[in-house]
C-alpha cells in the first residue's frame, strides 16, 4: 500500500517536474515572426513536441541533490542540454540517419517542414543551445564553475560523446555481420550515454559544495543509466507500442541495426537494463537513498513503455 501511494506521488513530482521544464524551454525559444518564421517554427515544433525530458530533470535533481535547490545557472544548462538531445532525434530520424516519420507521438521535423528545414532546424538548435547555455554567466553563478559545465556539455556532445556514438551507430548498420558487443557498448555509451552523464555531471559540478568524487560518482551512476536506457530503447523499438512510445517500432529492424537485442537475446537484454539500473542504485544510495524521487526514476526509466 505505502508503495503504491509512493508511486502515486512520484509519478506526479515527475509530471509536475516535466512541466516545469517546458515552461523554462519557452522563455529560451525563438519568435516565430518575420522572414525567419519558418525556421522558428520548425524549431519550436520540435522542442515543443513533449518528450519525457529525462535530462534536464536529472541535471535540476542532481543540482538540488548537492546544493539544497536548483540553481539559476542549472536552468539554463537544463534548457540547453534538451535542445541538444532535441536536435540529435531531429537529426537522427532524418532519411539520411534513420529515416522516420513519427517523433514524441507527431510528423518528424523533416516530414512536417520538409527535410531542409529539418537539418536547418537541428543546427538551429544546436546554436541555440550554446546562446542559452551561456546565458549562465549572467547569473549568480561562479565563472570557472559556469565555464567547466558548459565546457562539459560540449564534449560530451561532440566527436567522442554524441556525435561519435552516432557516427559508429550509422557505420555499423546494414552490415552482413553482427557488430560485436565492444563496439557495441562503444556506441551506446556514446550516442545515449554520454548526454546522460553530461546531465549528471553538470548539476553536480555546478553545485559549489561538490567535491571531485561526487562528479565521479555521478559519471559512473549516468554512465550505467545512460546504457540501461538504450538497451531498454532496443526492447522498446521490438515489443514497444506505438502509440505509446510515440515513435516507430521497428526501426532498428528497417534499418538493420545491430542492437543489444538482436546481439544478446531479448531476455538477456532485460537482464542487463535491470543487473545495471541496480547497480547504479547502489552507487546513489550514499547521496540519495531507496525512497527518493532521483531513485524512483532511475528505476522507473528502466521499466519505461515509452
Ligand atoms: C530517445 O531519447 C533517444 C535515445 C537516446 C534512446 P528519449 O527517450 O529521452 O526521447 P524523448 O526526449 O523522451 O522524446
Ligand atoms: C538515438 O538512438 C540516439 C540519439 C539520437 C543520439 P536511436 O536511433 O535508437 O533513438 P530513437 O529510437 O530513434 O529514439
Ligand atoms: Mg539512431
Ligand atoms: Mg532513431
Ligand atoms: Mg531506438
Amino acid at each position: 500500500m505505502e508503495n503504491k501511494e509512493n508511486e502515486e506521488i512520484f509519478r506526479k513530482v515527475f509530471e509536475e517536474k516535466r512541466r516545469g521544464v517546458e515552461e523554462l524551454l519557452k522563455d529560451f525559444l525563438p519568435a516565430e515572426e518575420g522572414y525567419t518564421r519558418q525556421i522558428a517554427q520548425a524549431v519550436n515544433y520540435s522542442v515543443m513536441a513533449g518528450g519525457k525530458r529525462i535530462r534536464p530533470i536529472l541535471l535540476l535533481e542532481v543540482n538540488r541533490l548537492f546544493n539544497g535547490e536548483a540553481m539559476q545557472a542549472a536552468n539554463c544548462l537544463a534548457a540547453a542540454i534538451e535542445m541538444i538531445h532535441t536536435y540529435s532525434l531531429v537529426h537522427d530520424d532524418l532519411p539520411a540517419m534513420d529515416n522516420d516519420e513519427l517523433r514524441r507521438g507527431i510528423p518528424t521535423t523533416h516530414k512536417k517542414f520538409g527535410e531542409a528545414m529539418g537539418i536547418l532546424a537541428g543546427d538551429a538548435l544546436l546554436n541555440l543551445s550554446m546562446e542559452t547555455a551561456m546565458k549562465a554567466f549572467r547569473t549568480p553563478c561562479d565563472t570557472t564553475l559556469c565555464a567547466n559545465a558548459i565546457s562539459l556539455l560540449y564534449d560530451k556532445a561532440g566527436i567522442d560523446g554524441m556525435i561519435g556514438g552516432q557516427v559508429s551507430d550509422v557505420l555499423s548498420e546494414k552490415k552482413k555481420e553482427l557488430v560485436d558487443k565492444d563496439r557495441l557498448d562503444y556506441i551506446y555509451e556514446r550516442k545515449t550515454g554520454a548526454l546522460i552523464e553530461a546531465a549528471m555531471m553538470i548539476g553536480c559540478w555546478l553545485a559549489p559544495q561538490s567535491r571531485k568524487k561526487d562528479l565521479l560518482a555521478m559519471q559512473q551512476i549516468a554512465s550505467k543509466v545512460g546504457l540501461a536506457f538504450q538497451i531498454r530503447d532496443d526492447i522498446l523499438d521490438v515489443e514497444g507500442i506505438e502509440e505509446i512510445l510515440g515513435k516507430p517500432i521497428g526501426s532498428d529492424y528497417r534499418n538493420a541495426k545491430s542492437t543489444y537485442v538482436t546481439l544478446m537475446g531479448i531476455e538477456r537484454a532485460r537482464e542487463d537494463v535491470e543487473r545495471l539500473t541496480e547497480e547504479a542504485l547502489a552507487l546513489l544510495a550514499p547521496y540519495a537513498g531507496e525512497n527518493t524521487f532521483l531513485a524512483w526514476l532511475i528505476r522507473r526509466l528502466a521499466g519505461r513503455d515509452r
